[in-house]
């Protein structure tokens, strides 16, 4: 990469965005103006091994070059029809997202939220249409600490109170139980239920990776009392895990499964419901839509980033590297960090509190050129690109022990 000169500093664009921009997010000082593969810029020609990868929105890295390619050959040939007609993308980009996943049928969106709204609205219908829930009180059981996303029904099953105070009233119908207890979730689920929604690793929560056993376990439950079983993977999805699903772990096959994030490469938002055919059937023409779901430009990037899926090779690199995580983050516990848990290339690192916050750890390894984002009180969370060497990793783990050695 070359670098540019910078027509502002960092301190002046981050000065200039506080009376303007809305301050739901508090970033870390870093103004990005260029990035290729697992490496950014800043705008002063700073370079920075990114280990958050857009909360694994960058599972490929940045500007994959195929990516990136599918994205400019489709930019030239057209971009948006809305759903008004077909267009000659969709179908492919439908067909094989279902063959990756082991599943039917599409309904494309485009954030995160938008899918799990979309799951919702799908699940309750098919307790209507199908189960046979009276109208009106179909239920959905969540777990705690979960996140799925920031709309008002979202944030109306979060235990989060910071994601929630102030933005009542509530959608009701939600029953939250713990996650990772079957027994808790035996109890909730009744003839109302129309679907269990979990995150198979609870990503925000500090990556926090069930017993073995207990997505089976909801598998059968979900079977067992004739409800929907639906995975959240839009960010545990699509290798992150080391493998396509982070259900595969336990060899399960949801009734619905919600992706998001590197669906879209790192390019444009692309989001899906993808489920079994009885179940995405209960929709029919106006009952649910999207001006630009299932738009040309999303799925001609969406197709090109199943098509890196269907080689195996990111999910094999997730799996073969999260090992070298792994031993990185061993040989760092009780020398900085008190715990971590991880699953391929995904790390939730409890830092001892005394030697900082998440956030100043996050601060202090940005100032070393490694950028990381704090989850909750001292944990930070690992998630590079899936593109990242072995020795691009080993590198961020030694500027890690640098940072909480030098604390
Ligand atoms: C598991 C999970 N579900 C849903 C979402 C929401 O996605 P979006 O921010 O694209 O709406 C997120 C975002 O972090 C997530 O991690």
């Amino acid at each position: 990469m070359t670098s540019v000169v910078p027509a502002r500093t960092s301190a002046e664009l981050i000065g200039a965005e506080e009376p303007v921009l809305a301050h739901n997010y508090h970033p870390l000082p870093v103004v990005v103006s260029r990035a290729e593969g697992t490496w950014v810029e800043d705008v002063e020609g700073r370079r920075y091994l990114d280990m958050l990868a857009g909360y694994s929105a960058l599972n490929f890295g940045h500007r994959h070059p195929a990516l990136v390619e599918a994205a400019h050959r489709q930019l030239d040939r057209l971009t948006l029809t809305s759903r008004a007609f077909h267009n000659d993308r969709l179908a492919e980009f439908a067909q094989r997202l279902a063959a990756l996943t082991g599943l039917d049928m599409v309904l494309p969106m485009n954030t995160g939220a938008e899918a799990v709204e979309s799951a919702v609205k799908v699940a309750r219908k098919w307790a209507y249409d199908v189960k046979g829930v009276p109208d009106g009180r179909a239920t959905i059981v969540v777990a705690a600490d979960n996140f799925h996303g920031r709309t008002t029904t979202i944030v109306s099953f979060s235990t989060d109170e910071t994601a929630r105070s102030g933005f009542g009233p509530f959608t009701p119908g939600f029953r939250v139980v713990p996650y990772n207890d079957l027994a808790a979730l035996e109890e909730a689920v009744d003839e109302t239920t129309a679907g269990v929604l979990i995150e198979p690793v609870q990503g925000e929560a500090g990556v926090i990776i069930p017993d073995d056993g207990y997505l089976a376990g909801v598998r059968e439950l979900t079977r067992r009392e004739g409800c929907l079983f639906i995975a959240d993977e839009i960010q545990s999805g699509l290798g992150r895990t080391g493998r396509t699903l982070a259900v595969e772990h336990e060899a399960v096959v949801p009734d619905m499964v919600l992706l998001g994030k590197a669906l879209g490469g790192g390019i444009v938002p692309v989001s899906a419901v993808v489920a079994r055919r009885e179940v995405l059937q209960v929709l029919h023409p106006g009952e649910h839509g999207s001006t630009f779901g299932g738009n040309p430009l999303a799925a001609a990037v969406g197709t090109a980033v199943v098509e890196l899926l269907e080689t195996g090779e990111f999910q094999r690199r997730a799996a073969e590297l999260g090992e070298v995580l792994r031993e990185g983050l061993r040989a760092l516990t009780g020398r900085g960090i008190v715990g971590f848990r991880s699953r391929g290339l995904w790390a939730g690192v409890d830092v001892d509190p005394a030697l900082g916050t998440g956030r100043e750890v996050s601060e202090r390894l940005m100032r070393e050129g490694v950028l990381v984002k704090d989850t909750h009180g001292s944990t930070i969370r690992l998630a590079p690109p899936l593109t990242i060497t072995a020795g691009e990793l080993r590198g961020a783990l030694g500027t890690l022990e640098k940072v909480l050695g030098d604390a």
